[in-house]
């Protein structure tokens, strides 16, 4: 084979592997193997010593052409290469900030819950523990224990929803205060959210069912500057702001002495508006100390504990948070209601 046909077959190889390239460094390797200081193309290139002056020009130039395909060559391979990459990329990774997002129905929690949570919360951050009790219960439980008797005209303040075995619909949660009594040792601290029912004729303001979270604590020594205290910094919390409280006296049979806590006015901040129907206070949680006869009830001796009790109206403090004038709307399953929370 004489040296333009080698050189001939030199530039076919390298095309061929230059062409199989699929990296911008494998490229350069190849490069190498043909056209660098020890490639293929120069060392044939030094077999051109033995021919002879006329020869040697006419190779030489050959020669060179032939380095300047394959470089030229090479240059479009690199092209190549990048073109497919971007391409590939960008095929890839394509980002359209303007392209809907497909619709997800996802659900969120209702806002009872939500508030629920975050009274949990505030109350955990105190050390309450948080109790649990049915929603079917005895009469023991909701009432008897609760200081309750059987001719008392307290029964009639809550109309209840009896079973046909004798028991009960629970009407509030302090049924779980005498599940508390009768189950731990005091000194202790309780929350106990649930829902409640009543035997009532609906309407925008009274629902046959409805939410509460019922608090207790027990301890030796415990009083109304504890239960003041333990109030005005959940309201703060709730309503995050510092919430100005006033106690009225309220008659519960579980509770001696039994309050109505009010809240100063969120709205008119005291000075009167219709929110508050002109009286700069609201209405807001039935509390008291716990009384005696409810302590015995759970087999603790009333003179050595005492303790504080209170029923916090979940739907009412929602309502009033978001300024919802119909109760009925909490159960109504109108996603167009619940889909604001
Ligand atoms: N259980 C009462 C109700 O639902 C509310 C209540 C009043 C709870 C006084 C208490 C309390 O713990 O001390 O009407």
């Amino acid at each position: 084979m004489n040296l333009q046909n080698e050189i001939e077959s030199i530039i076919k190889e390298a095309k061929s592997s230059l062409s199989s390239c699929q990296a911008e460094d494998q490229l350069d390797a190849t490069k190498n193997l043909f056209i660098g200081k020890k490639g293929k193309l120069t060392q044939v290139l030094k077999g051109i010593a033995s021919l002879t002056v006329e020869e040697k020009k006419t190779i030489g130039k050959f020669a060179n052409e032939a380095q300047a395909e394959i470089e030229s060559f090479l240059e479009e391979q690199r092209t190549r290469l990048k073109e497919s990459y971007y391409s590939e990329s960008l095929k890839s990774e394509v980002f359209d900030a303007l392209r809907p997002i497909a619709s997800s129905e996802r659900g969120s929690l209702h806002p009872i819950t939500q508030i629920q949570y975050e009274i949990e919360d505030i109350f955990t951050s105190m050390g309450f523990s948080i109790m649990d009790g049915p929603e079917v219960e005895t009469d023991e439980n909701n009432f008897a224990a609760l200081n309750f008797t059987d001719d008392h005209p307290a029964r009639d303040m809550q109309d209840t929803f009896y079973t046909v075995d004798g028991n009960l619909l629970r009407t509030h949660t302090s049924a779980i205060q005498v599940r508390a009594l009768k189950n731990l040792k005091p000194p202790f601290r309780i929350i106990a959210p649930g829902r409640v029912f009543r035997y009532e004729e609906v309407d925008a303001s009274h629902e046959n069912t409805f939410y509460q979270v019922e608090g207790m604590v027990v301890g030796e020594g415990i009083s109304i500057a504890h239960l003041i205290y333990t109030m005005e910094t959940l309201l703060s919390r709730i309503f995050r702001k510092t919430v100005k409280t006033r106690l009225r006296p309220g008659y519960f049979p579980f509770v001696e002495p039994g309050f109505e806590l009010d809240i100063q006015c969120l709205v008119c901040e005291g000075k009167g508006c219709s929110v508050c129907k002109h009286s700069g206070w609201l209405e807001l949680l039935p509390c008291g100390l716990v009384h005696p006869n409810v302590l015995s009830a759970g087999g603790h001796d009333p003179k050595r504990w005492t303790g504080f009790a209170f029923g916090l109206g979940l739907d009412r403090l929602v309502m009033m948070r978001y300024g919802i004038h119909d109760i009925r709307y909490f159960q109504s399953g109108n996603l167009r209601f619940l889909k604001q929370f």
